[in-house]
């Protein structure tokens, strides 16, 4: 049995607590230990306590990490993500800088139709080197459980090729990942004339074969005009509850069409986006209790400035989840850092409860709350220790690289020293 002591974190943030994604105030509670360790056997966390306890209990042969003062948080949890896509989008960006618009850009054929193009083009092989430097990207930022969707294939072998990729890449980087089937992302050039066949071909033939083959946990669907309006949202979302999927949406992101009601309808785990969202469909979600995954990376991407109303969802009493939804589009980030500055900026979340969204909310977002997302006894020795005293300060500086080392399963996967 290997057992790994944590000592000296000036700040353990343990997120220890009720088991359950955290609402209203208690998303500003961290459970947090001055000066606190913890013990690890075998990846799995054995006890939480102060440094002094860890010291005196730690048994002979135990493996020491000194955090020397440093602050320690659980590894991010970040909920909604598009890592898997071939190229990127340097073009469009630099358009995008010279004054056309996201949406323009998508009407004259880029956009995600770009990306899809040279993602059909790539073998898996490729793919997934590609991927694969996304994925150290995430660990280096503090991130050790990542939302991957499929979503650039749009043809049947070509979704299911996205999603063997993530399959394969969980023997390839201590990055975790859970898998979403998100075949609904945009309506394919060559079904444009009868974007009703493309309705039918995810509901008949894709939903059924990443069912068979258990090549996705959640459906997700980008419910816009232009997209995939409420009627189709409605069809699809209801055949992958039927098929046992979990559902996601990217909801009320460009415009409002009452995508976060319908997540509610649907009784949809996360609604997600909700940039456009108003008191309608707030109060749907915390009936419903739908989690809100906001994702201000994109908004300050697009150079947009109406950021999601988490104020007033955290006081609705929704279980508000914070991501980067990292995609070659939108929101070319992977740092959860980044979204915490931006969150506590621009949203006006507390930093607390920042932490509290990309974490153990995350976690409960993916049906993994028993098992990451705090650093509770039971827990993956998932966690990383960042260059500051203070957790505050994770989202106070910004822009530089934050993380001194991060762990998973009790294992050292990113030094910067
Ligand atoms: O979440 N909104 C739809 N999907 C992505 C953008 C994808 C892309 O532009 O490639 C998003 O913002
Ligand atoms: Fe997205």
């Amino acid at each position: 049995m290997k057992t790994l002591a944590l000592v000296n974190a000036s700040q353990l943030v343990t997120l220890g607590g009720p088991a359950r994604p955290r609402i209203g105030s208690e998303m500003d509670e961290l459970g947090l230990l001055r000066n606190g360790g913890l013990l690890a056997r075998d990846g799995i966390i054995s006890s939480i306590a102060t440094s002094d306890e860890i010291k005196r209990t730690a048994p002979d042969d135990a493996e020491f990490v000194d955090a020397g003062e440093r602050v320690v948080l659980p590894g991010f949890v970040d909920a909604h993500a598009h890592p898997i896509f071939a190229g990127d989008r340097v073009d469009e960006f630099e358009l995008r800088v010279r004054g056309v618009t996201y949406e323009e850009i998508a009407a004259r054929g880029g956009g995600i139709s770009s990306t899809v193009r040279k993602t059909r083009a790539a073998t898996e092989g490729e793919l997934c080197r590609q991927a694969l430097k996304h994925a150290r990207w995430f660990l280096q930022c503090g991130t050790t459980t990542l939302e991957a969707k499929s979503g650039y294939g749009l043809s049947v072998a070509d979704e299911l090729k996205l999603l063997r990729v993530i399959r394969d890449l969980k023997s390839r980087t201590p990055l975790d990942f859970v898998p979403t089937f998100l075949g609904a992302h945009a309506v394919p050039d060559e079904y444009a004339a009868d974007s009703e066949r493309y309705v039918n071909l995810v509901i008949n033939e894709m939903l059924p074969q990443v069912a068979r083959d258990g090549l996705a946990e959640y459906c997700d669907i980008f419910c816009e005009r232009g997209y995939f309006g409420i009627e189709p949202s409605r069809k699809i979302l209801g055949a992958a509850k039927q098929q046992g999927f979990g559902l996601r949406m990217h909801a009320d992101q460009l415009t409002n069409s009452g995508a976060a009601v319908l997540a509610a309808e649907l009784s949809a785990t996360t609604a997600d986006h909700l940039e456009q969202t108003q008191d309608d469909g707030i109060a749907a979600m915390e009936r419903a209790r739908v989690q809100p995954v906001l994702l201000p990376g994109s908004v300050y991407a697009l150079g947009k400035f109406r950021f999601p109303r988490a104020r007033d969802m955290i006081d609705a009493g929704l279980a508000v989840v914070l991501a980067t939804d990292f995609n070659p589009g939108s929101s070319p980030t992977p740092s959860i850092p980044m979204v915490l500055s931006l969150a506590t900026t621009h949203m006006k979340m507390t930093p607390a409860e920042g932490v509290t969204a990309a974490t153990i909310n995350a976690a409960y977002s993916l049906g993994r709350g028993g098992n990451i997302g705090s650093l509770e006894a039971g827990k993956l020795a998932n966690f990383a220790i960042f260059d500051y005293e203070d957790y505050r300060e994770l989202a106070y500086y910004f822009g530089l690289p934050q993380t001194r080392s991060v762990y998973v399963r009790g294992e050292e996967v990113v030094a910067l020293r």
